[in-house]
């Protein structure tokens, strides 16, 4: 089985993100499922402006070579205000700039997310998807990831306590596995 380097984004720069630690947690499944995670780190992106279409700043442009050498991407977000978090808005606009120079066009992409809340971040993926079909990111459909968070599920270092979870993002890890390999066969 083909083996794929994919980057991902955590939509939090929180030092206690629960979404990191969910991105811990798939780095740690990922080899089972032929997948190789690598963090592509937003937090030192500046604020997008359209004044950097005509000199992009380093940060931006190392951000943008990352996503584009990345054979397929994961979005690991909260929730924010039923909505997605602006650190996470702003490096997708970062991404998407200059106009014609998408980093997301054609990159296979698959969210997930997790929160204490009932909804499970349901609602802030919704609007990832909208953003995602106006970058051109084919996106995984299918299995939907809303984890919703108890204390202790996952431990800092990435250790899934619950193994009914351990074993749904190891199917959704497999999951984006055929996403890439899909997307590549069509391309
Ligand atoms: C500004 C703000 C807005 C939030 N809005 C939501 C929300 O709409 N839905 C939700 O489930 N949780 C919401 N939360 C709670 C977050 O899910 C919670 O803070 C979570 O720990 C954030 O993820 P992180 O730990 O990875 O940073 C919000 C938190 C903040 C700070």
């Amino acid at each position: 089985m083909t083996s794929y380097n994919v980057g991902f984004l955590v939509g939090s720069i929180s030092s206690t993100s629960i979404n990191r630690r969910l991105a811990q947690a798939l780095v740690k499944l990922a080899p089972q499922a032929q997948l190789s995670l690598t963090e592509i780190p937003i937090a030192g992106l500046p604020l997008y402006s359209a004044d950097h279409d005509a000199s992009i700043p380093a940060e931006a442009a190392d951000f943008k070579r990352a996503i584009e050498g990345a054979d397929g991407m994961v979005i690991v977000s909260p929730e924010y205000n039923r909505s997605v978090p602006g650190v996470l808005k702003n490096a997708l606009d970062t991404a998407s700039r200059p106009w014609g120079q998408n980093s997301f066009a054609g990159t296979p992409t698959a969210i997930i997310g997790t929160s204490a809340g009932a909804l499970a971040t349901a609602a802030a993926q919704q609007h990832l998807r909208l953003i995602l079909s106006f970058l051109d990111a084919p996106t995984m459909m299918q299995p939907e990831a809303y984890v919703r968070t108890v204390d202790g599920l996952i431990a800092e270092d990435g250790r899934v306590t619950d193994p009914s979870l351990a074993e749904f993002l190891l199917t959704w890890l497999r999951a984006v596995h055929a996403h890439i390999a899909k997307q590549g066969d069509a391309g």
